[in-house]
């Protein structure tokens, strides 16, 4: 017979039908909980399947008392309580490395989208007014200093493809062995102050979250540009929301939120802003690739072999 897994939200057609093939899956389109649904269910789910930006909360862990592995489609474990689970002995899956240089392409895209007007120029052309004359000139790229928060397997990535444009310096934990050539900077604060564009690359910690207020805006100052590829919840979003229309800063480029698909009017309303919906990861090439991932790590659990990616 079939195990009986759980899968929260909807991926890749390929990836839900080799689940199908594999499992009897439950499916749900987020992660609250259905109570009719686990009075008939709960006791018999031994595996869960999530996205890394919907996670799966304890309240659902703890009603599943089958459960022995949660894979997560993705890297980040922001919204998966690791001790939690570790706790009740239930693995947890993620998909490191093979996201990540389309997380840094995208980095550096946005960079460029953002000081130049990429998304504005395309308008432009299409609504006809370059008949009417040239658009607003941009910023310059070339030769701006970047700052990156969070320097790990991601952020050196985006260190790499800045390395030709400017000057990189970086806020982590502490300074990384083999970076030297980026500049190591304790204070995230003390970044912002250096930087002309400062990317967000850290993952969600105690200390990260909410790291970008109104005192590190300010630092970043009228001249900064903030890109945000990592996690919504890195930011305050409302100070950011006035540091923009304020011009307290310069622009932002934005791939995550506070709470996703909503995006607050007061951010899609401004003009100094570039927004992408949460496409870090969003290829073909490396969808594919995450699915293989999340399907190696289930098989082995099911087979009682060694768990591939396993973080718990
Ligand atoms: C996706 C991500 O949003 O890997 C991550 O941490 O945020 C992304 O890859 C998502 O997990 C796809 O399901």
């Amino acid at each position: 017979m079939r195990a009986q897994i759980l899968q929260l939200g909807s991926f890749l057609p390929a990836l839900e039908q080799e689940l199908q093939q594999r499992f009897h899956v439950h499916r749900w389109p987020d992660d609250e909980p259905q109570e009719a649904w686990l009075a008939e269910h709960a006791a018999a789910v031994r595996g869960l399947v999530t996205g890394a930006n919907l996670g799966v909360r304890n309240a659902l862990i703890a009603r599943l008392p089958a459960l022995g592995i949660v894979a997560i489609n993705g890297v980040g474990f922001d919204r998966v309580d690791l001790p939690f689970a570790r706790e009740r002995g239930i693995r947890v899956t993620n998909t490191p490395d093979v996201l990540t240089d389309d997380v840094a392409d995208l980095a550096l895209g946005l960079i460029i989208g953002l000081l130049r007007d990429v998304p504005a120029a395309d308008r432009y052309v299409r609504d006809g007014h370059w008949l009417s004359g040239p658009m607003p000139l941009g910023r310059k790229v070339s030769g701006r200093r970047f700052g990156i928060i969070g320097l790990g397997r991601i952020g050196r990535a985006i260190a790499a493809r800045l390395e030709v444009l400017g000057p990189i310096a970086y806020s982590a934990s502490g300074p990384k062995a083999g970076q030297e050539r980026y500049r190591y900077v304790a204070d995230p604060l003390e970044l912002a102050r250096d930087s002309d564009v400062l990317v967000l690359a850290a993952s969600v910690t105690a200390s990260s979250r909410r790291l970008v207020g109104r005192a590190l805006l300010d630092a970043l100052g009228p001249e900064g540009y903030l890109v945000n590829i990592a996690r919504g919840t890195l930011i305050d979003q409302q100070e950011l929301i006035s540091a923009l229309q304020q011009r307290r800063i310069a622009g932002a480029a934005l791939d995550v939120y506070d709470d996703e698909p909503k995006v607050p009017d007061a951010l899609r309303a401004l003009p100094n802003v570039v927004l992408t919906p949460h496409i870090g990861s969003a290829t073909h090439e490396t969808r594919a690739g995450m699915a293989r991932m999340v399907l190696a790590s289930l098989d082995a659990f099911f087979a009682g072999t060694q768990v591939p990616n396993a973080l718990t």
